[in-house]
């Protein structure tokens, strides 16, 4: 007998990367490299935690923590804090800022709200896979662009266009998960300029949850100034986490800020959304939005997060020289958590994936491609990996000829 209602996915939630971490962390061999972990670890191999945040978060009263937070879409505070650290004062039209549950909350929203059951959203093929799970969620259709070809995205978009009216892409960048891309102020003028040139509504929704780990900081922000010029039918929405930002993983609070020229389609586009807060997850996290608001006016956090930045980047160079030594494929990687090696179909992957597995080396098989989570790999594990893996591959090729 079945209560939940028709139609709704009732197969047992398979998240392949909780169980592959599972797996790396009950091999106690010393060759063991476990790249499946997205959040940052020091180089004991210890979960980041940035202590300027969390001195922040200590000082708080009990009772705030206890608290409600002030409304739905978030305390006051906070918002002005997103605007400062996030939009540091870089949108000029009309724009709004809610609070909300994680950068998966944000994500989700925008599906919800913007298209219609059965509509497509266009989303990136190699991809955080929760995008893929939330539109089935929500009954959408589920179409990609090559994350490699700026061009296949704004054609895909044109194709949506013709048979809907309402268009939604997602962009991961900067820091795409998992491949590092960081799009190009010039490539986002050419999204911008299709997407204001379409005769439909079209929503594009910047990702920016590793945001704060882009190696040139300025840059990374330095396209949100291009947002000013979009055209009437285009709304852009950008989705924050604090979960990277602060090393804050498990207070699930994020952001949500919509952008459009007109005041009155922010303020009624902001009333839908906090409708669907209140509906879903009621309010956010008081004191996790007290203790950024307070962080983010910290010099110490600036500090700590630099020492990450320049850790992660020390980690990607190890990885990238070898990988360019040895020639192994990889996606285009600008900065971030993640690298991805190319593999040309899935069945290779999975292949590879295996033979890793074999050699100790627990990844994560994304579409055409296995990711290596250079965020929580110490720079000792990271020398030779590029070389085993390449090995790996070569051996199955070798094999399947
Ligand atoms: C690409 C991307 N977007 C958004 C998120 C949302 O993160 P959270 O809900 O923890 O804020 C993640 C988390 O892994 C992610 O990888």
């Amino acid at each position: 007998m079945r209560f939940v209602k028709d139609g709704l996915d009732i197969s047992k939630i398979d998240d392949p990367v909780f169980a592959i971490s599972r797996m790396a962390s009950a091999d106690d061999s010393p060759k063991t490299v476990n790249a499946t972990i997205g959040s940052l670890f020091d180089e004991d191999g210890k979960i980041v935690a940035f202590k300027s945040f969390y001195d922040n978060f200590d000082k708080i009263d009990d009772r705030l923590k206890a608290k409600y937070a002030d409304s739905p879409e978030g305390n006051k505070e906070y918002k002005e804090a997103v605007e400062k650290h996030l939009l540091e004062g870089r949108i000029k039209i009309p724009h709004d800022i809610i609070a909300t549950a994680g950068g998966s909350g944000a994500v989700s929203l925008c599906l919800k709200d913007f298209l219609k059951e059965g509509e497509s959203v266009l989303a990136p093929d190699v991809a955080w896979a929760s995008y893929k799970t939330m539109a089935k969620e929500y009954g959408l259709d589920y179409q990609t662009y090559d994350v490699n070809e700026i061009e296949d995205m704004l054609s895909k978009m044109q194709e949506i266009a013709t048979r809907q009216d309402h268009i939604l892409v997602i962009i991961n960048s900067p820091c795409h998960n998992p491949t590092g891309i960081s799009y190009s102020k010039e490539e986002w003028r050419m999204i911008i300029d299709t997407a204001s040139s379409l005769d439909k509504k079209v929503v594009i929704l910047d990702d920016v949850a590793y945001i704060d780990y882009s190696y040139d900081l300025t840059k990374a922000h330095s396209h949100f100034d291009l947002f000013d010029e979009i055209a009437d039918n285009v709304l852009v929405a950008i989705a924050f986490s604090i979960s990277k930002t602060m090393t804050a993983y498990g207070l699930r609070l994020g952001a949500l800020i919509t952008i459009h020229k007109d005041e009155e389609v922010i303020k009624e586009t902001h009333n839908a959304l906090v409708r669907s807060c209140r509906n879903i997850w009621s309010n956010t996290n008081n004191a996790a939005m007290i203790a950024f608001s307070k962080t983010i006016a910290d010099e110490a956090f600036y500090k700590e997060k630099a020492e990450a930045i320049k850790l992660l980047h020390e980690r990607a160079m190890i990885f990238l020289k070898e990988a360019n030594e040895v020639d192994l494929k990889l996606y285009r990687y600008d900065e971030g958590f993640f690298i991805t090696v190319k593999m040309n179909d899935d069945k290779m992957s999975d292949e590879v994936f295996k033979g890793l597995i074999e050699e100790h080396i627990y990844t994560v098989k994304v579409y055409h491609g296995i990711r290596i989570a250079i965020c929580s790999i110490p720079k000792a594990k990271l020398q030779g990996l590029a070389s085993k893996i390449k090995k790996v591959i070569d051996n199955r090729q070798n094999y399947n000829q």
